[in-house]
């Protein structure tokens, strides 16, 4: 027996509540709550329970329970297996979000094209027609391609005919277009979004299908709907960068399959989207000579190092509250790097605006940039320029000391390669030995770094 009964989802993280009201409970955002009928049969509650595609009920020991050997899949995209961890898994689900036209579709064509050659693949395309898709492939040099092509949002459907294709990886281009008839929702609902990727989920893992579900993302950057969706899947990786900048970077925020934050790196051309295999040397300026505020750091994103310039612009404020912006690089921590440095270095800029931006488009997440954009800071402030061939790295703490960051030999062997002779590091961070040729000046302290310059 069927029964229907009334329920509210927040739009912003999800949850579910039986009563309307103006603040969400979980989240505690604003508006956010919307009426959906949901229609739960006890037969499809109790398919509900198996998302793992396991049948097994009893209780195991740890020990006996035998690892699978992930065999993995290479999308040929070398790149993209990297933010993968090393390539597809069967039965994982991945969701790819990012801006409108930043080239998540095209990204998935390409490598849907690839293992075409050796895998059964589908495209399920909700957002265009075939034809549109069609003209893009041809843009692309696949018009000879034989990647089976389903327009389609209705999820039944979707999953009829998947399961008499029997595709190895499919993709649903996005799941935000997709509805399900069991319930009376609009497409792009919270609860539809939810219950279509719940279906899917289900599906990839009963049938080791590798799924990639394409999402929206909002204006604040994060999915459009339920943040849900990120717990539902095995992975998550968003595109960073403009869509009207040349490179694009794929970050792994979540991988039950391999490390986090792991970066991928594409520059978008013509003829869609190009790996940069060496991306370090493509997010310098290279000026012609040393400029103030321009500060070079080596941040670790993944497992792998990259050499990125760190601006910084101060100029005296017209304003009550001088303003404090910062560009792929978080907010906070600039007022934190200010803070600190009026304690520790006596340095007042509280009638200042300050601007601090990393170059290219990337995001550093990490604490390893703090000593750079307050060096960056330092620089602009007093006019004075930096040593062209010096890196930066360091996180800086409240008391003004400088702490080290993980893999400090790696960030060297980097900087090193690409003809930096000079590093300014935290003193933890001092190798036993240096590269050849290069100069090291460990600092303990706020003080010294300053000096140091
Ligand atoms: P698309 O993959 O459709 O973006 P999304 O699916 O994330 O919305 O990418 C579309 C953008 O990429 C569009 O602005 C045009 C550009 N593009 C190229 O520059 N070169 C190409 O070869 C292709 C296919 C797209
Ligand atoms: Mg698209």
């Amino acid at each position: 027996m069927a029964k229907t009964k009334t329920v509210y989802y927040c739009s912003s993280c999800g949850a579910e509540a039986p009563k309307w009201s103006g603040q969400c409970s979980d989240c505690g955002e604003w508006n956010t709550l919307s009426e959906t009928t949901a229609v739960v049969s006890s037969r499809q509650r109790a398919a509900n329970t198996s998302y793992t595609g396991s049948n097994i009920t009893q209780v195991q020991s740890l020990d006996s329970v035998e690892p699978d050997d992930v065999q993995r899949i290479a999308t040929s995209i070398s790149e993209f297996d990297r933010v993968l961890g090393g390539g597809l898994v069967p039965g994982s689900v991945t969701l790819i979000g990012g801006d409108p036209g930043i080239g998540k579709s095209t990204l998935l064509l390409q490598a849907l094209v690839n293992l075409s050659q050796q895998q059964t693949t589908l495209y399920v395309t909700g957002e265009e027609s075939l034809q549109q898709v069609s003209l893009r492939a041809s843009r692309l040099g696949y018009s000879e391609a034989k990647v089976p092509l389903l327009a389609s949002t209705q999820i039944e459907t979707i999953l009829q005919q998947a399961q008499s294709s029997k595709p190895q990886v499919m993709v649903i281009d996005s799941i935000q277009t997709m509805f399900t008839d069991e319930l009376t929702a609009a497409p792009g609902a919270v609860s539809q979004v939810r219950e279509c990727a719940a279906q899917l989920v289900r599906f990839a893992k009963q049938t080791q299908t590798t799924v990639f579900l394409v999402g929206h993302v909002t204006k604040e950057g994060t999915l459009a709907g339920p943040r849900v969706l990120e717990h539902m899947v095995d992975t998550v990786l968003y595109f960073e960068g403009e869509s009207g900048e040349r490179y694009r970077l794929i970050r792994a925020v979540k991988n039950r399959f391999g490390a986090v934050n792991e970066l991928g790196v594409f520059a978008m051309t013509d003829k869609g989207l190009r790996e940069v295999s060496n991306p370090s040397a493509i997010f310098l300026s290279r000026h012609e000579q040393a400029v103030p505020g321009s500060v070079i750091m080596v941040t670790l994103e993944g497992s792998r190092p990259l050499l990125v310039e760190v601006q910084a612009l101060v100029d005296d404020s017209q304003l009550a509250n001088p303003r404090r912006v910062t560009v792929g690089f978080e907010h906070n921590r600039l007022a934190m790097l200010l803070a600190v440095l009026h304690r520790h270095g006596d340095i007042v800029t509280g009638d200042q605006d300050v601007f601090a931006n990393v170059v290219g488009g990337v995001r550093v997440t990490e604490t390893g940039a703090d000593l750079a954009v307050l060096l960056a800071i330092m620089s602009s402030l007093r006019n004075k320029t930096l040593a062209r061939d010096m890196i930066v790295f360091g996180e800086v703490g409240l008391a003004g000391e400088i702490r080290p960051v993980p893999n400090g030999q790696e960030r060297l062997m980097e900087a090193f390669k690409h003809g930096y002779k000079r590093a300014l590091i935290p003193a933890a961070n001092a190798p036993q030995k240096a590269p050849e040729g290069m100069e090291i000046i460990a600092v303990d302290r706020i003080a010294e770094a300053l000096d140091a310059c």
